[in-house]
């Protein structure tokens, strides 16, 4: 394989303000200067491998404009191989992010060129997917391109998903995930209102809808890895850090655990890992500038 990961997903422009609370409906609220930082959860997830030392490539498609070029360069200079990159269609995507100062974030995006990432530009890259030990997505891109992507899967390589922004996901693509990457908020959306209160048991009710393994992270308290049986759950632990901005955390974590997964590590010593990865991208403004090296923390 020439790449460890594959990434399938978007890349938008933050516009990123620090606000001391956000505005309520037909409210205004002042804040900080503007700050415009390369994002989306595609381009991050693979500027946040790379920056780890995997060998990634990016499949996304951004616009003829300045925001485009900001992400090409972004991707090159983690070394991040851009010649998945698609230019044109649309304006580059763009994420409106408001910061409150706990570190949490509000995102609102507008797809733009990402909504043009189709199925035929999947198939168009059929050499990456054949190229490519893992492979990951997320949903910021056209479901069908989400399903092409499994579909497009090299006999034995692997595929990771983080469902976010959380929408339907059809039988094939959850059966393909290995594993699938969801926050409280996403699987909760999965299971609807049979969630109770307990991660536990809606990673068991994940499982059954047919992913192969689920990991659900939870901040602060870490994640939760269920790989094969529904009977036996590993814990993995968070560093405690002290947060301040939370952009990007999941994507950071998502790619740790994607490009461990490629060195051949068990999924629990995989999310052990990429927790503190995570936890490493909140001390840190903006997304892909607080991804950490591995040196960075390995040394935590
Ligand atoms: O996950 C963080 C990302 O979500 C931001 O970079 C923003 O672009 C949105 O896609
Ligand atoms: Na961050």
């Amino acid at each position: 394989y020439d790449y460890d990961l594959l990434v399938v997903g978007s890349a938008n422009a933050d516009l990123v303000i620090g606000v001391d609370r956000r505005p309520g409906p037909g409210e205004t609220v002042l804040g900080s200067d503007l700050a415009v930082h390369p994002g989306g959860k595609g381009a991050n997830q693979a500027v946040a491998a790379a920056r780890l030392g995997a060998r990634a490539a990016l499949l996304a498609r951004v616009g003829d404009d300045g925001h485009g070029r900001l992400l090409l360069d972004s991707q090159r200079a983690a070394g991040v191989d851009t010649v998945g990159m698609l230019v044109g269609g649309a304006p580059t995507g763009v994420a409106l992010i408001t910061v409150d100062p706990s570190g949490d974030n509000s995102i609102v995006v507008s797809p733009g060129a990402n909504a043009r990432l189709t199925p035929q530009d999947v198939r168009a890259a059929a050499s990456l997917f054949q190229a490519s030990r893992v492979v990951s997505a997320q949903l910021e891109i056209p479901l069908e391109t989400v399903v092409e992507t499994v579909r497009s899967l090299a006999f034995d390589s692997r595929f990771v998903l983080n469902p976010s922004p959380p929408g339907p996901l059809p039988a094939e693509v959850l059966a393909a995930c290995d594993p699938l990457i969801v926050n409280e908020h996403e699987a909760r959306f999965l299971l609807g209102t049979s969630a109770g209160p307990d991660p536990e048991d809606w990673a068991r009710a994940l499982l059954l809808r047919g992913p192969r393994s689920v990991v659900i992270t939870l901040g602060a308290a870490g994640a939760l890895v269920a790989a094969g049986s529904t009977s036996s759950f590993v814990h993995v632990e968070s560093p405690r850090v002290d947060a301040v901005d939370t952009t990007g955390a999941g994507d950071a974590f998502t790619a740790a655990l994607a490009w461990r997964l490629s060195r051949g590590e068990t999924l629990a010593d995989a999310a052990a890992f990429a927790a503190r990865v995570g936890a490493a991208a909140v001390t840190r403004q903006g997304a892909q500038e607080s991804f950490p090296t591995a040196e960075e923390v390995l040394v935590r």
